[in-house]
């Protein structure tokens, strides 16, 4: 065990296979919090909603801090008050090095894959490994390139590269694949450079003071940097976050991280995660390495079944655990897989250990202003009564059927080759695509021309 688990492999991939299914939300840049974490009425695309703000906020921080972990939070509320749009903005607020995944709750019956494997999957990519390493490195001034080009033109490159710091110079060989890096990052002499040694990574740090008098070939955005000192050969500590799940992949197969990209990761052998759960307890014994937890969001969580209730449950409880994030429209109903009814659709364990935040309708105004800042996120320029007109259908049928009028409603605006949006292109749009309400209305007096129908039998489709 020992010696295998020497071989824990670890690579700095980010995960390419993850979709944005946010685009409904790309206006939503934070949590739009001021300083001492209170709401500001409108903020980074965030409009009203201030009590779920805050709580989401003070969520956010705990977060940032590592405060939490194994905790559950619960987004409730109507449809259309802005849950996902809060879960993202809570997302947006935590910075990169954060974990954050994001799916919704039917996505476990849609993979190749059993339930508990997408769930662990979901767990295991929320959770982030900082880790140190010491790399050798070259560090210093380029001297001069000297790039040869077989005769024949054929063949590869090959060539040299002075490089010095303030005590030494050496000459360096270099390969085509060298020749081709130092190319790529248009490294010219006077560039101070930094060579990986095991993995022959080129990165630009910067030019030399010396040369900061030759204006005419420097940009504005030129940084100067003094020439290193000492040895060309180092040490150097880097540190890099990936995620428990980026590291089951990478050592779960031959072809490793390639799987990352084409998503086929298929289901992972539990000896594999026990071996990293073990390497990475050790590499934090020795200092080496951190865990940080960070944010699984699961949209629609009713859809989750009785099942996937209690596994999470129980994930929960696990030493490395992320915060779960969870988000539902559902009143007391039924938990999927049961003939038991529990608020929202979930189990009464799980809720006991959730906090929950709960979203209210929104205003006239607060809708306006929703409605005004997804007509400039789309670039759609609403006169005033059109917006007012928008507003109405958004108290009457909802929020999200009239921001999808703005889309439908532009595109008519252009044909007519007219840059505003009019009244008369609502009403044109409005007739042309129904809302729900006025969908069922349609359903019930045209019935007896689709199939399937059961209208008669069920007399409401509520
Ligand atoms: N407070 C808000 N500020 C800005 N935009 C919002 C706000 N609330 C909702 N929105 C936007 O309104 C639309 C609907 O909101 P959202 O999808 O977040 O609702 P939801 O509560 O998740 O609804 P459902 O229960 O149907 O999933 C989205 O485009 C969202 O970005
Ligand atoms: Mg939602």
């Amino acid at each position: 065990m020992a010696a295998m688990s020497t071989a824990v492999k670890v690579q700095e991939v980010r995960d390419v296979t993850r979709i944005e299914r946010i685009g409904a939300h790309s206006h939503i840049r934070g949590l739009g919090l001021d300083d001492s974490c209170d709401p500001k009425s409108v903020s980074e695309g965030m409009v009203g909603q201030q009590k779920a703000r805050k709580a989401a906020g003070v969520v956010a921080e705990m977060i940032r801090e590592g405060k939490i972990a194994g905790r559950a939070i619960l987004l409730a509320g109507a449809p259309g008050t802005g849950k996902t749009a809060i879960a993202m903005g809570i997302a947006r607020s935590l910075g990169s090095d954060t974990a954050f995944t994001s799916m919704s709750g039917s996505e476990i019956y849609s993979l190749e894959m059993s339930k508990t494997e997408a769930l662990t999957q979901a767990i295991r990519r929320s959770i982030g490994v900082r880790i140190k390493e010491e790399t050798e490195v070259v560090e210093g001034e380029v001297v001069e390139i000297q790039v040869e080009r077989p005769a024949s033109g054929v063949g590869s490159k090959s060539g040299k590269l002075t490089l010095k710091t303030t005590d030494m110079e050496t000459i360096y060989d270099l390969g085509s694949k060298m020749i081709e890096s130092l190319m790529k990052e248009k490294v010219r002499s006077g560039d101070i450079i930094v060579i990986d040694k095991a993995t022959g990574k080129i990165s630009k740090l910067g030019r030399s003071f010396t040369r900061a008098r030759d204006y005419d070939a420097t940009g504005a955005q030129t940084k100067f940097v003094q020439c290193p000192e000492g040895e060309l050969q180092k040490r150097k500590e880097v540190v890099h976050t990936v995620s428990l799940h980026e590291i089951d992949v990478i050592n779960s197969r031959a072809q490793g991280f390639l799987a990352l990209f084409s998503g086929d990761t298929g289901e992972i052998k539990s000896e594999v995660r026990d071996q990293i759960n073990c390497k990475v307890v050790e590499w934090r014994e020795e200092g080496k390495a951190e865990v940080v937890p960070g944010v699984l969001f699961i949209d629609e969580v009713h859809m989750l079944d009785v099942e996937s209730f209690s596994f999470l449950n129980r994930a929960l409880e696990n030493e490395m655990a992320p915060v779960v994030i969870m988000a539902t429209n559902r009143g007391i109903t039924k938990i999927r897989g049961t003939n038991f009814k529990a608020p929202h659709g979930i189990p009464i364990d799980l809720l006991d250990r959730s906090i929950i935040i709960p979203t209210q309708p929104y205003t006239e105004a607060e809708l306006s202003d929703i409605i005004k800042i997804r007509c400039e996120e789309e670039d759609c320029d609403m006169q005033p009564d059109a917006l007012t007109i928008l507003t109405k259908i958004a108290q009457e049928t909802s929020l999200r059927y009239s921001i999808q009028l703005i889309t439908t409603a532009s595109v008519v605006a252009k044909r007519r080759k007219s840059t505003q949006v009019s009244v008369e292109d609502i009403k044109k749009v409005y007739t042309l695509f129904l809302d729900e309400k006025r969908s069922q209305q349609f359903l019930k007096e045209y019935q007896d021309q689709f199939m399937f129908n059961e209208a008669e039998e069920s007399t409401s489709m509520d």
